[in-house]
C-alpha cells in the first residue's frame, strides 16, 4: 500500500528521496510524486504511473534542496491521475503534505472549507487535510500548533510528512493507524512508512506510535502526543542487512525469496526445537505461559496468505493439542460480535504485522478479555507491539506482494506451537519426538523440491496460456490448495479456485474438460485413496491433472499428466513441501505470461486500509 518517504539534513535530498521511492515500491501503488524544499521554495513532481516514469520527467529539471518528501500512491479516493497523486498542498502553496491512510471525515470538513471559500482542485481525502493544515496555519501562525490542532479534528487513519515553504528547516511526521518510522542519523533524519526505506542510512530508528508526531529539525527532533505532551523516544536496531532487500541475480523478489526457504524456515525453527524433549521452547510467549496452559479454545485470525496459513494451523494445533481451534478472516472477526471468552487465546497471524483487519480484529478480541497474541515477521510492527505475546518469524524482509517464504515460516512457528500446547496435553514425548525431528528435516526437504525447479517451469510453460485453473486437495493440504490458487491469481491474473477436493461433485467439476488444468495434492496419507478417486473422476471428464505427489508413488502417473513429487515427511507436515512447487508452478506461469510478478496490479503488500 501507500508508501512515505522523507529526508531533513545536510546532503541533497532528492537522490534519498528517490531512492526511498525504490525500496517502497514493493508495498503496491499506482502513482508517485515528490516535494523538494530549496530554502524558499518547494518544487513539486506527481505522475501516475511507476516510480520510474517520475526519475525520467524530472530527469532534466533541477530539484536542489536538502529538505524533501516521497510518496508512492494506492488510489483509494479519486483515481490514480497525476492531480490526485501525492504530495498534496494547501490552497496557498506552502503546506505540502504526503498521506498514508483515509481521513474518514473529509467530506465534512472539505464541505466547511469550500462554505469558508476554500477551493478543491482533486478528489482526494488528503487535500481536505493539507487544506484544512493551510486554513489553521493562517489563523494560528505557526506551523506544528496548526498540525497538531487539524490532527485533533481527523477521523480516519493517517501516516503523515509535511513541510511547510515558511520553516525550511523543520519536517514533522505523525501517525495514527499507519506505520511511520523515524531513521535516527548523524544530524539528518529520515522518515518512512517502513523500514526497508531506511536501512541503507542508518540502522537505529523509532516507531512512532498512534497519535504520536515527530517535529525532525537538522539539529534535533522531539517527539510528543498530537495532545501535545512530550513522548521519550524509543530507539531500536535494525535487524536486518541491506542485501535482504535486494534482488541479487535472482529476476525477481518473489524467486529470491522461494529459494531462500530452506534457510528462511530454519531460522524461523531456529533454538527453539527441543528435539530430545520433543518438544519447543518459544521465549515470546513465557508471559502468557499459564494463559495458554489454561486455554480452552484458539482462534486464529488474519487475511489473504497469513489466513491460510492459519487454517493449516487449525489441522496441526487441533491434532497435537486436542484444543479447539476456529479460524476467521479477520475482517470477518472485526465486525460480526464474535463470542470471545476471557479463556481465549486469539492469535493474529501477519507477515507485517501492520495489516488493519488483523490489527482491529486482535482490539476486539482485547476489548472483550481474550490473551491477544501475534505470530509476525516484522519486528517492532504495530501488532508485534500491541499483542500481549508472539512469536516472530524470523523470515527476514519479505519484498513480493506474494507471500512466500513468510507461509512457510507461519506453518513452521504454528507446528512449534502445536507442539508446545500438545506436550502441556495428550502428546506423549515419543510423538513429540516424531514430529520434532521430521519438522527439522524441512529445511533439507525443501531444498530438494528447488534444486528441480526446472522441471517445473517446464511444466508451467504449457499451462500459461489457460483461462482457468482448480487447485483441489484434503485435509491439512486442503488450504495449501487455497494458497495455490491465491498464489497463481496474483501474480499471473488467471481465474484460479481451490476446493477441498471432495467438494468438487458439489459445483467445480462442471467446469471441467478438456482445457481445466487441475492441480491435486495428492501426497500418501490416510486419505490418498480418496484423492485417487477424485483424481479418476477429473480424469473421466477429460481435464488436465498436474498431480503434487509424493517421491516414489508409481500409481498416481499412469493417472496425472504430470506429476511433481515431494519428499516423504510426516503427514501433518506436508504443507510445508506441497507448498513449494505450487509457488513456483505460479511464478514460472506469470513470468511465462509477461507479468510484473513482484508488484501484482492493484495489489498492495501491506493493507493498512479498510
Ligand atoms: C496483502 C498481501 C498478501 C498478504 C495479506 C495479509 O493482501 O498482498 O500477500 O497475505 O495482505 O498480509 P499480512 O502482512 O497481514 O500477512
Amino acid at each position: 500500500m501507500c508508501g512515505i518517504i522523507g529526508y531533513i539534513g545536510s546532503r541533497q535530498a532528492l537522490p534519498i528521496v528517490l531512492e526511498g521511492l525504490r525500496n517502497l515500491e514493493y508495498r503496491g501503488y499506482d502513482s508517485a510524486g515528490i516535494a523538494i524544499s530549496d530554502g524558499t521554495t518547494i518544487r513539486i513532481c506527481k505522475r501516475a504511473g511507476k516510480v520510474a516514469q517520475l526519475v525520467t520527467e524530472i530527469a532534466h529539471l533541477s530539484f536542489p534542496g536538502t529538505l524533501g518528501i516521497g510518496h508512492t500512491r494506492w488510489a483509494t479516493h479519486g483515481e490514480p491521475t497525476d492531480i490526485n497523486a501525492h504530495p498534496h498542498t494547501d490552497s496557498n502553496g506552502r503546506i505540502v503534505l504526503i498521506h498514508n491512510g483515509i481521513i474518514e471525515n473529509y467530506t465534512v470538513l472539505k464541505a466547511r472549507l469550500e462554505r469558508e471559500g476554500y477551493h478543491f482542485r482533486t478528489e482526494t481525502d488528503t487535500e481536505v487535510l493539507a487544506v484544512f493544515i493551510g486554513m489553521l496555519y493562517d489563523r494560528l501562525g505557526d506551523f506544528e500548533l496548526a498540525v497538531r490542532t487539524a490532527l485533533q479534528e481527523i477521523e480516519g487513519t493517517f501516516g503523515l510528512a509535511i513541510i511547510c515553504t515558511d520553516d525550511p528547516d523543520c519536517l514533522i511526521a505523525a501517525r495514527r493507524g499507519s506505520p511511520i518510522v523515524l531513521g535516527i542519523g548523524d544530524e539528518e533524519y529520515i522518515v518512512a512508512s517502513d523500514a526497508s526505506a531506511i536501512v541503507s542510512h542508518t540502522r537505529r530508528v523509532v516507531y512512532l506510535r498512534d497519535d504520536e508526531m515527530a517535529i525532525l529539525r537538522r539539529n534535533g527532533y522531539v517527539t510528543k502526543t498530537i495532545g501535545d505532551e512530550f513522548v521519550s523516544p524509543e530507539i531500536h536496531e535494525l535487524d536486518f542487512e541491506l542485501e535482504q532487500i535486494q534482488r541479487g541475480n535472482f529476476p525477481h523478489f518473489m524467486l529470491k525469496e522461494i529459494f531462500e526457504q530452506p534457510s528462511t524456515f530454519r531460522d524461523s525453527i531456529r533454538g527453539r526445537l527441543l528435539l530430545e524433549e520433543g518438544n519447543a521452547k518459544l521465549g515470546g510467549l513465557t508471559a502468557v505461559a499459564d494463559k495458554l496452559r489454561a486455554a480452552k479454545r484458539i482462534i486464529l485470525t488474519g487475511c489473504g496468505t497469513s489466513w491460510h496459513s492459519a487454517l493449516v494451523g487449525e489441522y496441526i494445533i487441533e491434532h497435537l493439542a486436542r484444543l479447539p481451534v476456529e479460524v476467521e478472516y479477520a475482517s470477518e472477526l472485526r465486525y460480526r460480535n464474535p463470542v470471545i471468552y476471557p479463556d481465549d487465546i486469539v492469535i493474529g497471524i501477519s507477515q507485517s504485522g501492520e495489516t488493519i483487519d488483523t490489527l482491529a480484529a486482535l482490539r476486539e478480541a482485547k476489548l472483550k478479555g481474550a490473551t491477544i497474541l501475534g505470530i509476525v515477521n516484522v519486528v517492532g510492527s504495530t501488532i508485534a507491539r500491541e499483542t500481549d505475546a508472539g512469536v516472530y518469524l524470523h523470515a527476514g524482509p519479505e519484498i513480493g506482494v506474494a507471500s512466500t517464504k513468510a507461509f512457510t515460516s507461519q506453518l513452521a512457528v504454528l507446528t512449534l506451537l502445536g507442539l508446545y500446547l500438545g506436550r502441556q496435553r495428550d502428546l506423549s514425548v515419543s510423538q513429540g519426538q516424531h514430529l520434532a525431528r521430521e519438522l527439522s528435516r524441512i529445511p533439507q526437504l525443501i531444498a530438494a523440491i528447488l534444486d528441480r525447479s526446472a522441471e517445473i517451469e517446464s511444466i508451467a510453460q504449457e499451462y500459461a496460456g489457460c483461462t482457468n485453473a482448480l487447485y483441489l486437495g484434503r485435509g491439512v493440504n486442503y488450504p495449501v490448495a487455497l494458497e495455490g490458487a491465491l498464489k497463481l491469481k496474483e501474480i499471473s491474473y488467471i481465474h484460479a479456485e481451490g476446493y477441498p477436493a471432495a467438494e468438487m461433485k458439489h459445483g467445480p467439476i462442471a467446469l471441467i474438460d478438456e482445457n481445466m488444468p487441475v492441480i491435486f495434492l495428492a501426497t500418501q496419507d490416510e486419505i490418498y485413496e480418496k484423492i485417487i478417486s477424485n483424481i479418476q473422476e477429473v480424469k473421466a471428464r477429460h481435464g488436465r491433472i498436474i498431480a503434487i505427489a509424493t517421491e516414489g508413488d508409481r500409481r498416481i502417473a499412469s493417472l496425472a499428466d504430470h506429476v511433481i513429487t515431494v519428499p516423504a515427511t510426516h503427514p501433518l507436515l506436508t504443507p510445508m513441501v506441497t507448498t513449494i512447487p505450487l509457488q513456483l508452478l505460479a511464478y514460472y506461469i506469470a513470468v511465462a505470461r509477461g507479468c510484473d510478478v513482484d508488484k501484482p496490479r492493484n495489489l498492495a503488500k501491506s493493507v493498512t486500509v479498510e
